[in-house]
């Protein structure tokens, strides 16, 4: 079913990342609502420190990877740092991943990026606005840590989400939001909150593949690994779907 008949019908959304055919097809088979080819695939396919080395001709070829074989969930993929900043060059990478059939971009940033998904989206490209912790600013930021502790940083993000959703994105992906006020962002959007660190009240949740599987070098605690009380890969991708439709994660 689609991410927007889902919302309107206020069932949690379920998302998983992946980054190969053979896991993409699993995750298809397991009701899982969307599949995000992340440059996350920085760290858990390439074994870099971060996702800032992760090029566009890496997320084509991953994309590539999951688009043929993904046929019932709907597929996202990362647009990589510095693919995006302006509308003119978002525009230009943005079509290479609609080419492949890739469904909806996803790209990091805060109110400032606007424009960029306003012109994405007048183009006919879906988007999901990535806000919160932000991945590939964080040689800038420093250590992953919660976004929404003070009142002035709370006010920064509900600002962020507003703007982002008023320019037409379609999907706020919240990282690391304190989860009161993802709560409060959720209940201010119509469109589809899907949360990873950001607590139960959002939309839907989005986990990295190879945490669940409890592969991944440095798993974040709100991870959980769905292999350890399953007797296959299928089984724990169809027990993290579950979980989250049935609220019982995060
Ligand atoms: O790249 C990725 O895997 C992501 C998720 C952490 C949401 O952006």
């Amino acid at each position: 079913m689609s991410i927007n008949k889902l919302y309107r019908q206020q069932e949690k959304i379920a998302c998983l990342t992946a980054y190969d055919a053979s896991f993409a097809r699993l995750i298809d088979q397991a009701n899982v609502d969307m599949v995000l080819v992340g440059d996350s695939l920085g760290s858990v396919i390439q074994g870099k420190k971060d996702t800032l080395g992760v090029s566009m001709r890496d997320m084509l070829y991953h994309s590539e990877c999951v688009r043929r074989v993904v046929n019932h969930s709907e597929l996202m993929s990362d647009m990589p740092f510095l693919s995006y900043t302006t509308p003119k060059q978002a525009l230009k990478n943005a079509g290479k991943f609609m080419r492949l059939g890739v469904d909806m971009v996803k790209l990091e940033g805060d109110k400032t990026l606007a424009p960029t998904i306003r012109c994405l989206v007048d183009n006919y490209i879906p988007v999901c606005a990535h806000i919160g912790l932000k991945p590939q600013q964080l040689r800038q930021l420093g250590d992953y840590y919660v976004h929404g502790k003070t009142s002035q940083c709370k006010q920064r993000i509900l600002d962020d989400a507003k703007a982002l959703a008023e320019a037409g994105a379609s999907i706020i992906l919240l990282e690391c939001v304190e989860h009161e006020v993802a709560a409060e962002i959720t209940e201010m959007l119509n469109v589809p909150t899907i949360g990873i660190g950001s607590g139960s009240a959002c939309d839907g949740q989005i986990l990295v593949l190879y945490d669940i599987l409890g592969i991944s070098p440095k798993i974040p605690p709100f991870s959980k690994n769905f292999l350890r009380e399953s007797t296959s890969i299928l089984e724990a991708l169809q027990a993290y779907s579950s979980a989250v439709k049935e609220q019982q994660y995060p």
